[in-house]
């Protein structure tokens, strides 16, 4: 069974006792849907005010929905579309304070306010994003940027 240990202390304390967590969940496995549907229900359940958490994996040509916690979404992303895309394009994380100001948002739940998507890459292989929403507008700061990004290396790690 699963127990949740309650995150405590800084922001960078708190995800680096997340990172423990991830590390734990995601050892001895390297299938990318079971890791990928671990990680997003670990980070739903982890981490405050997120209605979506989740993954687009890439499918050769666009970014497909893979497991992910919150409301149904779209299935498929070209690469030049959406926060996703960009995320895939740019192989940048995008921050995004308001959804609504970013040109070509891709509106999945109309509470969305705030956004981060990491980019997963293999080298220069692209797996797909790694996708966060928030009801929250500017939800995620660099130090939620820099966690969920040590937390997607790990993933990507896990894959072997
Ligand atoms: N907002 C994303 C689409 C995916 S949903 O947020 C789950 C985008 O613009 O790419």
């Amino acid at each position: 069974m699963f127990t949740s240990s309650p995150l405590t202390g800084s922001k960078a304390e708190q995800y680096a006792a997340l990172t423990g967590q991830v590390r734990a969940l995601l050892h001895g496995e390297t299938d990318r849907i079971a890791n990928a549907a671990n990680l997003s229900a670990l980070v739903y359940h982890a981490l405050p005010d997120l209605n979506w958490v989740g993954f687009y994996l890439f499918d050769g040509t666009e970014l497909v929905v893979g497991p992910f916690q919150g409301l149904p979404a779209c299935v498929r992303i070209p690469l030049d579309k959406g926060v996703c895309g960009a995320a895939a394009r740019t192989r940048q994380t995008q921050r995004v304070d308001d959804v609504h100001a970013f040109p070509g948002h891709i509106a999945c739940d109309g509470a969305s306010r705030s956004e981060l998507v990491v980019p997963l890459f293999a080298g220069e292989r692209l797996i797909g994003v790694f996708d966060l929403d928030s009801p929250v507008p500017a939800r995620f700061d660099a130090d939620d940027q820099a966690g969920l990004e040590a937390i997607a290396a790990l993933y990507v790690e896990s894959l072997g």
